[in-house]
């Protein structure tokens, strides 16, 4: 079928069903361009909070589908690919982390979105990359348990300057960009803002100029000074990042001897097809048991409130 029938379609099915499309940056561009709402983890979230549509269409991973579904648990909610998954959830399965909550009974729980809603049930509070210093400061003097983003923790002890225990997971994308296609590029550009994902190595986060979620990467190509960017990301977002500043020259940094790792697989299960087929069919929809949604909504409300307050 044509691109603009298959548009048309999802445009009719949207209509009839009293759904919304909600996409991530990483997604790909045709998806993008036509979702009613785009934004980071956190913002995807508040957004699947407040809308009145009877049917969320999240276009991203599954953890973020379960999100919206633990925040709406009345409404339909459906991943277009049901397998896009997310390395650092997988990096992190319940009974491990449970067992691991369980040796440090003193510390709060603080859990990267990225993670299952069986893991955002024994957890404390959830974060994002957008608020993660916020939430963390707001816990005080506390001793942190902090899941399952490894890099993102240890930028958060630098940023905050308080050790936390860290999960060991990582992004299968962000932990292979090469620190040597880096500093390669920066000599052939030395005027370029490197800016980066605090899912990266700690190495290559050391030699960023910003560091930031990817709302925020996309705000800073489009308020900074300079002309020329060295983004650290996934290569999604910089669609967006052309729209916001078309006048600039982004250079994605590639993954380890070059290779296109820099596109997130699990993002990419998502297709125009699978949109249309799931707003046709009504699943996959995610499902989650209530009194699992209920213990998992505890830690996202307080996300909210924290963030919020602090
Ligand atoms: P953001 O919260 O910045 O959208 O990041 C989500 C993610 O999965 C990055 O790899
Ligand atoms: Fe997970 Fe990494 Fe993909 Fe983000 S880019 S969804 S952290 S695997």
């Amino acid at each position: 079928m044509a691109y603009v029938d298959i548009v048309d379609e999802i445009a009719r099915l949207k209509r009839e069903r009293n759904a919304v499309i909600l996409a991530h940056y990483y997604q790909e561009s045709e998806i993008q361009d036509l979702a009613d709402f785009l934004g980071d983890s956190l913002a995807l979230a508040k957004h699947a909070q407040k809308t009145d549509a009877d049917v969320i269409v999240l276009c991203g991973v599954r953890f973020m589908a379960e999100t919206a579904k633990v925040l709406n648990p009345g409404k339909t909610v459906l991943l277009p690919d049901l397998d896009a998954g997310c390395s650092l959830a997988d990096g992190c399965p319940a009974s491990a982390f449970a067992a691991w909550r369980a040796k440090y009974p003193d510390h709060a729980a603080v859990s990267y979105i990225n993670c299952s809603v069986e893991v955002k049930a024994l957890s404390d509070v959830i974060c994002t990359s957008s608020n993660a210093v916020k939430i963390v400061k707001a816990l005080g003097d506390r001793p942190i348990l902090f899941a399952p983003d490894r890099n993102l923790g240890r930028y958060l002890e630098q940023q905050l300057g308080k050790p936390m225990r860290l999960w060991p997971s990582t992004c299968i994308v962000h932990e292979t960009f090469s620190q040597r296609a880096l500093v390669k590029l920066m000599a052939e550009h030395p005027d370029a803002e490197v800016i980066a994902h605090p899912e990266c190595e700690e190495p290559l986060l050391r030699l960023a100029h910003f560091v930031g979620s990817t709302s925020a990467l996309l705000a800073r190509v489009a308020a900074s000074p300079a002309r020329t960017f060295i983004v650290a990301t996934e290569s999604g977002i910089l669609h967006q990042m052309r729209k916001a500043a078309p006048d600039k020259e982004l250079l994605p940094l590639p993954g380890q001897d070059g290779c296109g790792c820099n596109e997130c697989p699990h993002m990419k299960r998502n297709t125009l097809e699978k949109l249309r087929d799931c707003l046709r069919d009504l699943r996959p929809a995610i499902s989650i048991e209530p009194e699992l949604l209920r213990r998992a909504r505890r830690s996202v409300d307080r996300m909210m409130e924290l963030g919020a307050s602090a």
